[in-house]
């Protein structure tokens, strides 16, 4: 399919925690009046722009909202996460399978391309931890890894049988200072610096052992990008790339913390979230992403906690 450049960008789920810097992001590259935002609810970010509120679950409202607005890309972030989907398994399958099967139509109906993230949720307790292959029986244990499966499955169903350009990355839990995210299991470690840096004192909801593929939002906005401008004849994947950045254990980011503020304090008290971290891989094989679209993390732990400090502090 060919790109259309008189065509402007929409972002759903603008006002989230990767929607913030996203939109952001693509303001910048494309121009602010080129990228609509929408959500359910409002921040002075995602309004920086052409802002809407708009429920993905409503597709006339959508549809009007592509419609008016001539949009080509749709980079699709609305979802509920791993935690609140555990808690309300119902508003997850719906928000993540009907909202997406909204974004799919319209984009068969309309002629779009289509970013949509996966996850590392999409793997199950049985995957090989450490390397986690591209390729491999999933078998999530979570609702939320399970509409990650199946919304992966579903994509590569348009792009098969509509030939729509779809793709999408399994990002490692994100780690980010603009927003404070809420939800998600890989939540910790980005409180943790919010603790560290507003009161030298967090208490994490996972143990110190709990070890997981991660990654800092500048990179992961990189990848984003540059996954989008990659030739679609180099991807062999679509909807479903395997992507790492680096991988710690809870007390080994404690520890990194404390080599830039020394009385912070850590404690660990797991609550429900553990379960759902413990079925999760440590490592991921991102050879794909490398091979298909020149992948490369920039960031280590090292070099994050010093940004992520230094901009807390600001
Ligand atoms: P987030 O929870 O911070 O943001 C999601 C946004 O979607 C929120 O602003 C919310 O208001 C909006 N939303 C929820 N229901 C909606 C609805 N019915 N209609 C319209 N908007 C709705 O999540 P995020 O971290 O920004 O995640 C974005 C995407 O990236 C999701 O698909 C998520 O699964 C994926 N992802 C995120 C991470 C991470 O660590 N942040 C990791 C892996 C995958
Ligand atoms: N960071 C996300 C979560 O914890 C993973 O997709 O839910």
């Amino acid at each position: 399919m060919s790109i259309d450049n008189t065509k402007k960008i929409l972002v759903t789920g603008a006002a989230g925690q990767i929607g913030i810097e996203l939109t952001a992001a693509l303001r910048e590259k494309y121009g602010t009046e080129s990228v609509m935002a929408i959500d359910i609810r409002e921040t002075e970010a995602a309004k920086s722009g052409p802002f809407k509120i708009c429920n993905i679950l409503d597709l006339n409202k959508y549809k009007k909202i592509v419609n008016d607005n001539n949009i080509g890309t749709v980079y699709h972030l609305a979802a509920i996460l791993s935690a609140t989907g555990e808690k309300n398994p119902k508003l997850c399958f719906d928000v993540n399978m009907n909202g997406l099967q909204n974004v799919l139509e319209v984009a068969r109906e309309y002629n779009q391309r289509i970013f949509c993230p996966s996850s590392i949720a999409v793997f199950g307790p049985d995957v090989p931890k450490e390397n986690t292959p591209q390729n491999v029986a999933l078998n999530p244990t979570t609702v939320y890894g399970l509409t990650k499966v199946a919304g992966e499955l579903l994509c590569d169903y348009y792009v098969n049988k509509y030939n729509v350009d779809i793709r999408g990355i399994r990002y490692p839990g994100l780690i980010s200072w603009k927003n404070k995210p809420s939800g998600g299991t890989t939540d910790y470690a980005v409180e943790i610096y919010f603790g560290a840096a507003q009161n030298e004192k967090y208490q994490c909801f996972v143990n110190e052992e709990t070890r997981l593929p991660m990654m800092y939002m500048p990179d992961a906005i990189r990848g984003t990008l540059e996954l989008m401008d990659a030739p679609l004849k180099s991807l062999k994947y679509h909807s479903n790339y395997n992507l790492s950045g680096m991988s710690f254990s809870a007390g080994e980011l404690a520890e990194s913390i404390q080599k830039v503020i020394p009385n912070f304090e850590c404690t660990f008290k797991p609550d429900s979230r553990q379960e759902i971290a413990d079925s999760w891989p440590v490592t991921i094989d991102d050879g794909a992403a490398k091979k298909d679209w020149g992948w490369k993390p920039k960031f280590d732990i090292k070099t994050m906690t010093k940004d992520m400090l230094k901009n807390l502090r600001n």
